[in-house]
């Protein structure tokens, strides 16, 4: 049995879980979500990388699986993660990311990009699984659509 205490934190405890205030992620963990969902589409491309440069054999389904990853994660939708005035010219925000604040001027630019990202990625995870030469000859457009945006949207460091 719940007695009237127990019955009481519980009621407060999904009371906080479900408030606003409990969701409130601060700018700061945005940007490490962006540079985690960067990071994870180093890690599938430096696979794809290493088949390619004979560091590992190439294996169909590491392959395919790695361009799946891709896709799915270029169509994430990532509005969330880029609330202005999170770029470089932050004063509090701004050693944190090397997003150049033209991402949030530049918007039909930016969308550009990452359609051709995902352009690009339909056709590696099409192909990526079929042989070292498919992955090799779709990987190029993978290439230029993450260094096409990095060109413009991301500094330096
Ligand atoms: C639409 C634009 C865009 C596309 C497309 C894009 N990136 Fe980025 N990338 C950025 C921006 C902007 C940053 C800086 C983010 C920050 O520091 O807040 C970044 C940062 C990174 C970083 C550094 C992350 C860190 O830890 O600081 C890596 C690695 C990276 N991108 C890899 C990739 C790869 C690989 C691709 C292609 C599969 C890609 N990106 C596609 C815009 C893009």
């Amino acid at each position: 049995m719940l007695n009237k205490n127990t019955l009481m934190s519980l009621i407060m405890a999904a009371f906080m879980l479900f408030s606003p205030a409990a969701f409130a992620v601060d700018s700061s963990e945005l940007i490490e979500a962006r540079q985690g969902l960067m990071k994870l589409y180093s890690v599938n491309m430096d696979m794809l990388g290493e088949m390619i440069r004979r560091i590992q054999p190439y294996d169909k389904k590491k392959a395919k699986d790695a361009a799946d990853n891709l896709l799915a994660l270029s169509r994430l939708k990532q509005g969330a993660l880029w609330p202005t005035g999170t770029g470089l010219a932050s004063k509090s925000l701004g050693t944190k990311t090397s997003a150049k604040p033209e991402i949030w001027i530049q918007k039909e630019n930016v969308a550009q990009k990452q359609k051709d990202l995902v352009a690009a990625l339909e056709i590696l995870s099409r192909d990526a699984g079929w042989s070292l030469r498919n992955l090799e000859d779709s990987i190029t457009a993978v290439n230029k659509a993450c260094k096409g945006c990095h060109k413009d949207f991301r500094a330096r460091k």
